[in-house]
């Protein structure tokens, strides 16, 4: 009955808000008063509205309410829902093939045709970093940075990690070399061959081959296309198995873009502190909101030091600059000395030109921009999808991040797709990558990070062809 309530609720919240009844700005009524008004209990009111806001249609204001967000989208693909996985329950070793080196060498992760070569670059930050390299001086060049990295680096990022909920000083930050280097520091820090991670599926195939060279099994858990992890199936995983760590994205996670409600990010944390479990929260597409707004971060929950925050500029701004950060909570010692084992220290040069672009606020500027053409981009995706690939199954809708994640036809092998794709030019994320397990075969990680030129748009409809004759 109140699963009942929270849907009949949340459909007609979503439903006033699409058609402008609530407009955009507009504060919806406080928890109190709706409950009263509907008849509903406080908590169904406060479920959906968590709803809301990881769908990126309301914003919770601190102290003065929730607010209706300025981007509603129609849905072209609406009889395509977003799946709930259910992988197999059993910590599995991993082992990977050679797609991922493949697509990694045509540099096409997150490109139909590997070209993303033709697109403009940042002006501002090519500035920022030559000005940097041009007064470094001789010291700088014949000595290593401090292990942790610039300080002044790690003040900027501490307050820009402000908008996330988080309220940290720069000693709670250390400076990686990307966030993939921030995730192989957290899974070291916390764990040992042989140990049991827990972690959503389909996940990050990045985190597989960490958890494969470190000699991790992974136990991956059922999560949601649209609300990710499931705290349930991690709350019976914790019951089962004897879990060291688990990695987590609540934020626009890699293969579908899903956002964990505030009230689910408590719960996972709760649990996790509950057995003194770490926490390895990949943050990377969080800046990417379609809203103005990034989403809170588990870690701004955390009062124990249970939870590694780890990021980079890689996706928000270059991916070439090979810069991220890790909070490392309670292994800070630990992490500082990793970071010193693996790579001994930063560039300095590289460092000031980010902090030098970041307190210039070219940042916000360029984020504004690349939020909004984000939003195009995903809703020009939807719309081609629906034309291009009728017999999809389902289709994720993220509100943020690069990509979303269709399930193809059961007959379509996404694997031997990638194979005959490749003839043609075209470069596909196949679903087996986000898996350690026989899982995904049908499915397909799609990117919308790139412009949709003609030769994208091509492209799409080529590989619509060849689903079609599969
Ligand atoms: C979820 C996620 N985490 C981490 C990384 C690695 O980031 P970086 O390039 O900063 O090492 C990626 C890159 O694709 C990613 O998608």
């Amino acid at each position: 009955m109140t699963d009942f309530l929270y849907r009949q609720l949340l459909r007609n919240l979503t439903e006033e808000i699409r058609s402008e009844r609530r407009p955009v700005g507009s504060r919806l009524p406080s928890i109190r008063s709706l409950s009263r008004e509907r008849g509903v209990s406080k908590s169904t009111i406060l479920a959906a509205y968590d709803r809301l806001e990881a769908d990126g249609l309301i914003s919770a204001r601190p102290r003065s309410g929730y607010f209706v967000n300025g981007v509603q989208h129609t849905d072209p693909l609406s009889s395509h829902p977003p799946l709930i996985s259910q992988p197999e329950s059993t910590p599995l070793p991993v082992t990977s093939g050679q797609v991922l080196m493949d697509i990694m060498e045509r540099g096409a992760a997150f490109d139909l045709v590997g070209d993303q070569g033709t697109e403009l670059g940042n002006e501002a930050l090519r500035r920022c970093l030559a000005r940097a390299q041009r007064r470094q001086t001789a010291g700088n060049q014949n000595n290593y940075d401090e292990p942790a990295g610039l300080h002044r680096l790690r003040s900027v990022l501490a307050n820009r990690l402000h908008s996330g909920g988080s309220h940290l000083e720069a000693d709670q930050i250390i400076v990686t070399s990307g966030c993939q280097h921030a995730l192989l520091l957290a899974l070291m820090a916390t764990t040992q061959r042989g140990d049991v991670v827990a972690v959503e599926s389909p996940g990050f195939y990045g985190l597989f081959q960490l958890f494969e060279a470190l000699g991790l099994k992974a136990l991956e858990l059922p999560s949601s296309a649209e609300s990710g992890l499931s705290p349930d199936a991690f709350e019976l995983a914790l019951q089962h198995w004897d879990i060291k760590v688990l990695v987590v994205s609540p934020c626009y996670s890699t293969p579908t873009g899903a956002s964990m409600p505030e009230s689910n990010k408590k719960r996972i944390l709760l649990l996790a502190q509950s057995r003194n479990i770490p926490i390895i929260e990949d943050d990377i597409y969080a800046e990417l909101s379609f809203n103005e707004q990034r989403p809170r971060t588990l870690q701004s929950y955390d009062d124990q030091g249970l939870v590694l925050l780890c990021s980079s500029v890689s996706k928000s701004l270059s991916r070439d600059l090979r810069i991220g950060w890790i909070v490392p909570g309670r292994y800070r010692e630990r992490i500082k000395q990793l970071k010193l084992v693996t790579s001994l220290a930063s560039c300095r040069a590289q460092q000031q030109g980010l902090v030098d672009f970041l307190q210039e606020g070219s940042f916000d500027r360029h984020l504004r921009v690349r939020r909004q053409k984000l939003r195009q981009q995903y809703q020009q995706l939807l719309e081609m999808l629906s034309q291009c690939l009728p017999s999809m199954k389902t289709c994720s809708r993220p509100q943020g991040g690069l990509a979303l994640w269709v399930e193809l036809p059961d007959s379509v092998d996404s694997l031997d797709l990638y194979g005959q794709c490749l003839e043609k030019g075209i470069i596909l994320t196949p679903g087996r990558l986000f898996t350690a397990q026989e899982r995904y075969r049908n499915a397909l990680r799609i990117s919308f990070a790139f412009p949709w030129t003609e030769k994208r748009r091509a492209a799409l409809a080529l590989l619509g062809r060849m689903v079609a004759d599969q």
